[in-house]
């Protein structure tokens, strides 16, 4: 259970000793449940800052340099393979790269078969519970 955005602090700096270039992280939840907000947790707990953060939600792809860099995909309005394909995000999936995706159920061609899935359940100023892989929820 995540009770408050310190506690996703916590979470993202363990999650981020566990991730290796080259991942792709499958990002799952509703809107508001907080995929954005774990996202710069986690950017934070890899480069030590945010500062190129900014929300996504229109904008559909961000880089955030740094080791490794961190490429931030958010699908949330893809409708059809025509549009993901005029985006031309499949060079995002670089090797030295921690890919992150929202809304991957938009556009499933697109990530690796190995991308690990984390679902974030929970919306507003209540707990959130997260599950990792096939893991124990959190
Ligand atoms: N425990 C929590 N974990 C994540 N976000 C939380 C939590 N508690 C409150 N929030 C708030 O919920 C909102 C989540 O928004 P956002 O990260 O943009 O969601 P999403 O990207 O999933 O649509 C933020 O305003 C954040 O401050
Ligand atoms: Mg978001």
């Amino acid at each position: 259970m995540i009770p408050d955005e310190t506690a996703l602090d916590a979470f993202a700096q363990t999650l981020a000793g566990e991730l290796r270039p080259g991942r792709t992280i499958a990002l799952c939840g509703a809107l508001g449940a907080g995929k954005t907000t774990l996202v710069r947790a986690l950017v934070r707990a890899l480069h030590g800052d945010d500062d190129a953060v900014s929300s996504p939600t229109f904008v559909f792809r961000n880089r955030y340099e740094g080791v490794p860099p961190v490429e931030h995909l958010d699908l949330y309005r893809i409708e059809s393979p025509a549009e993901l394909a005029e985006l031309g995000l499949e060079d995002a999936f670089a090797p030295d790269a921690l890919v992150i995706v929202e809304w991957p159920e938009h556009a499933p061609s697109l990530l690796p078969a190995d991308a690990l899935r984390i679902d974030i359940t929970g919306v507003g100023a209540g707990p959130r519970t997260i599950r990792v892989g096939g893991g124990a929820a959190v």
